[in-house]
């Protein structure tokens, strides 16, 4: 007898060099998790990284660096692609751009601030791309009829854009071609950057502000040894958020004697914060190991790896040719076929 089919699970991430463990803990543990579940695809969005300003040499060297990062932390060759190696998202993206309104984009927050960025790095050049951005992003999740795209709350109206081009298009087509695909908000742990616990650990802010999962032992160590723990303004019985953050971390990595143990002492109000930071740094050192050696593997064996992600970018692109043929069909425009 043959499985019910699984739900299809779509998500993207963009080549921007280093995984840090905000990244990691944040999003893409729950990627490699939901790999059991259902039929997973996650792509490492190229295209996307083109809307700020950008380097080829380095565009090329983060998506490989990504591709690499993603599968040492088990993400499965079988799911993942590069964008770029299926270029009918940009097909249709620019049909979907006809069903998308311009004042729904000039609404999107993601827009207000990466412009704002963009300016900064680009000497006041905005690129249309940022514009259309998401647009491009409704391309990723619709190509491959996905029911879950799992992301963060700042992807909410992305998303929401997403299911309105859907709708649209389903509406003014004739016909319930595309599934409106539903957001995934998995409970994941927001990690805060050791040195400022009030922002969250980003790569943006400054090297002691993010804490790379392949980052040398002795590093890892100093970043967590010099910690904020106490930012002096947290009320009265409440913890603080440099030491939330710590706890956070250690529950993340899933040392829960460690965790339970310290959060004793915590309440007792005997905790010391270098026991606390001890093992924090023992956890996260004891995971970027493991991912150290597994990324050693992969990259013993770079030709044959880069081969399978390029195998599996063709099988993956089989389903997204179907569904822009469908889709030019649907929209009186021509296929070579048929
Ligand atoms: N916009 C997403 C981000 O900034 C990345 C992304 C691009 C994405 N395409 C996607 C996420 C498709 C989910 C699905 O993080």
């Amino acid at each position: 007898m043959s499985e019910a089919k699984r739900k299809q699970v779509l998500s993207a991430i963009q080549p921007t060099g280093d995984m840090h463990f905000g990244n990691y803990f944040g999003a893409v543990k729950n990627w490699v998790a939901l790999q059991e579940k259902y039929d997973c695809i996650y792509g490492v969005v190229d295209y996307h990284a083109m809307t700020m300003p950008f380097n080829p040499k380095k565009l090329r060297a983060h998506t490989w660096e990504l591709v690499f990062n993603l599968l040492a932390v088990g993400v499965k060759a079988e799911s993942l692609f590069i964008q770029s190696l299926v270029p009918e998202h940009t097909e249709l993206c620019w049909i979907f751009n006809c069903f998308t309104s311009y004042g729904q984009l000039t609404r999107m927050t993601q827009f207000k601030d990466k412009s704002r960025q963009s300016e900064e790095a680009g000497g006041g050049f905005i690129s249309a791309g940022l514009f259309d951005y998401p647009v491009l992003q409704a391309a990723d999740i619709l190509i491959y009829r996905a029911d879950y795209v799992p992301v963060g709350k700042d992807q909410e109206q992305h998303l929401e854009l997403t299911r309105d081009i859907a709708q649209r298009f389903n509406q003014q087509m004739g016909k319930e071609y595309f599934v409106l695909p539903e957001p995934l908000f998995t409970d994941t742990p927001k990690i805060a950057s050791p040195a400022d616990p009030t922002r969250k650990m980003s790569k943006s802010a400054g090297d002691k502000h993010y804490i790379s999962l392949f980052e040398d032992e002795a590093r890892i160590r100093k970043k967590i040894r010099s910690a904020v723990t106490d930012t002096g303004a947290t009320p009265e019985g409440q913890m603080s958020p440099g030491v939330k953050n710590l706890f956070e971390l250690l529950k993340a990595s899933e040392d829960m004697d460690a965790y339970e143990s310290l959060m004793k002492d915590y309440q007792a109000g005997t905790l010391k914060y270098v026991n606390l930071k001890d093992a924090v740094a023992d956890a996260l050192v004891r995971l970027s190991d493991h991912f150290k050696e597994r990324k050693a593997a992969l990259m013993a064996e770079k030709k044959e790896v880069k081969r399978q992600i390029k195998e599996s970018s063709a099988r993956i692109r089989t389903i997204a040719q179907q569904t822009v043929r469908d889709v030019k069909e649907l929209c009186g425009l021509q296929n070579v076929k048929g």
